[in-house]
């Protein structure tokens, strides 16, 4: 008979420890280069060469700043172990390199705005490994392009006659997706266009459908899977190809929601999918006390929404309940353009700021981190810590796990914090099985079962305990391996000064791992330059599979 494989995924590196270097580690027989800096030609073009001034022009064609969630695609006739296409999020500017001073919407002129605007939205570039392993952007490369909070993008689904069409812009592209046909997936994580304000109500805040290929629609802001502070979308799907699409708010608090297509997808003609995300129906979690949760479909008529309804409101952030609003659901583009209000009047659970979710390729459990909520005054079974400063993880499992269930099944995976805060109460300590860490933002199990874990400690940025900065408690923000099954936990790369790590790519021999280090603030990547936003390679000395 075949020999069951060991119900945990090993990892061989040694764990790397805990540090305020300003440079990136990573454990002993791994290396790490610099793919593509902020400012870095993507399109042809001057780069940003160390100094002032950039124009709008010139800026359209660089990559942008903050680089957050991204994802890596095989093109027909090459091998993708070698060669692809890397599609990143920018979800902010780096301003340092794009203009003196502050930038203030208000006052700022139309150029400063248009430069603004030049350094968020995403990158696509071509990329592929030279005989020295180490891996390049294809200068040149027809597929390399920018999408910016300049470009235009159209509207589909049910709120898009509500939206005058073509938006200008897409911005606060934070965490991101892909669908099985091959196209990136991009998150608003804000519901205005806070960077130019002139700009019209209702045309952020959306997940963006964009083909890297350039063969499908042109970008389109997907209405039907719902406005508010996106962070990412992962996928499940079963035997007939239907799937369900992940997501979470993260907001204070936000809820997790769902997305599942009328229609099962077409794994044999690209072209079908195209329309696929504008019809299907929109879910919010709701958590139970026993272990149970609801699927609650946000569909006028449907739980509660309709005109008149009442929303409770953040009901998580004070012990005094606030008055609750009066909103009126008089069709699906209502619900879809006020989702959070949406969410809560259907009775979804309101939680610790969901940042990313990942589905288990091996086991088919799903994982969202809750980062963290200060805030919280109001505990419930899912989110049981008052003043939640490092935040948890929490798992859960579709009814016969299946994307189209109402129902699913849920636990605490693990609360983060470090023993050594206990003179700042039990409430910072955690359960965390070896190497700690606060504030778990991206997640992402690799097809080997391998969960990493990247984290954002920056907000809160102290560790809750007076004289203890929360650097010197978990050093720089860092990215982790833990175990689905045992839980244990091993820092595997530490960032450089003042940054975060997000995003996580991989080719499909996962012996190259790609990893954004997001707004560092000391001398890196570039030493005598300003700091610059990055996507890093990490690979192994002996060319094995990245963890194995
Ligand atoms: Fe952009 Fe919620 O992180
Ligand atoms: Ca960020
Ligand atoms: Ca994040
Ligand atoms: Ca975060």
């Amino acid at each position: 008979p075949t020999p069951t494989p060991p119900p945990s995924f090993a990892v061989s590196f040694a764990a790397v420890a805990a540090n305020q270097n300003d440079a990136v580690t990573v454990p002993a027989g791994y290396t790490v280069d610099v793919l593509l800096k902020a400012g870095d030609s993507v399109e042809a073009g001057a780069p940003y060469y160390g100094s002032f001034p950039a124009t709008p022009a010139i800026a359209e064609k660089w990559a942008g700043g903050n680089h957050d969630g991204m994802e890596y695609f095989a093109f027909p006739g090459v091998d993708a172990n070698n060669r692809g296409l890397l599609a990143i999020n920018h979800e902010l500017p780096d301003f340092n390199i794009l203009m003196a001073g502050t930038y203030n919407a208000a006052s700022a002129t139309a150029d400063q705005k248009a430069l603004a605007l030049s350094a968020v939205g995403i990158s696509v570039v071509e990329i592929s490994k030279g005989s020295d392993g180490k891996w390049a952007v294809q200068a040149g490369s027809t597929f390399n392009r920018r999408y910016t909070g300049n470009s235009s993008y159209l509207v589909g689904g049910p709120a898009a006659s509500a939206i005058a069409s073509p938006i200008k812009g897409m911005l606060n592209n934070c965490a991101s997706g892909r669908t099985p046909w091959g196209t990136y997936l991009t998150c608003e994580e804000t519901t205005d266009n806070y960077l130019d304000p002139s700009q019209p109500a209702n045309g952020y805040g959306w997940v963006i459908e964009i083909d890297p290929q350039r063969e499908l629609a042109q970008p389109t802001k997907r209405t039907a899977m719902g406005r508010f502070d996106h962070e990412n979308v992962a996928y499940l799907e079963n035997g007939d190809r239907r799937l369900a699409f992940y997501m979470g708010d993260d907001a204070t608090p936000g809820c997790i929601y769902k997305f599942v297509p009328d229609r099962a997808y077409s794994a044999t003609n690209r072209a079908a999918n195209t329309d696929l995300l504008d019809s299907g129906t929109l879910y919010v979690a709701r958590f139970n006390g026993d272990g149970t949760g609801e699927w609650r479909a946000l569909v006028v008529g449907q739980n509660g929404l309709t005109a008149g309804a009442s929303d409770p409101g953040n009901v998580s952030q004070s012990t005094t309940p606030p008055a609750p609003t009066i909103v009126n659901f008089n069709n699906q583009a209502d619900v879809l353009l006020n989702c959070k209000s949406a969410a809560r009047v259907a009775g979804g659970t309101v939680m610790d700021r969901p940042e990313w979710l990942t589905v288990a390729p091996d086991n088919k459990a799903v994982y969202c981190t809750l980062t963290n909520n200060s805030g919280r005054r109001v505990v419930d079974p899912a989110n049981p810590r008052v003043t939640n400063l490092h935040g948890h993880i929490i798992k859960f499992r579709e009814e016969g796990d299946s994307p189209l269930a109402t129902k699913f099944s849920w636990e605490i995976f693990l609360t983060a914090g470090d023993p050594s805060l206990s003179a700042g109460g039990s409430n910072l300590v955690g359960n965390i099985n070896g190497d700690t860490f606060s504030s778990p933002d991206g997640i992402r199990i690799d097809p080997q079962g391998r969960m990493w874990v990247q984290t954002d400690h920056s907000v809160p940025g102290n560790s809750g305990v007076a004289g203890r900065t929360i650097d010197q408690t978990f050093g720089h923000n860092a990215m982790f391996y833990v175990d689905q099954v045992s839980k244990q936990s091993k820092r595997f790369l530490v960032g450089p000064l003042g940054c975060e790590i997000t995003g996580l790519a991989y080719t499909p021999d996962l012996k190259t791992f790609f990893v954004n280090i997001q707004h560092p603030t000391g001398n890196w990547p570039v030493a005598g330059q300003q700091p610059r936003s990055s996507t890093v390679v990490v690979r192994r000395t002996d060319a094995q599979p990245v963890g194995n």
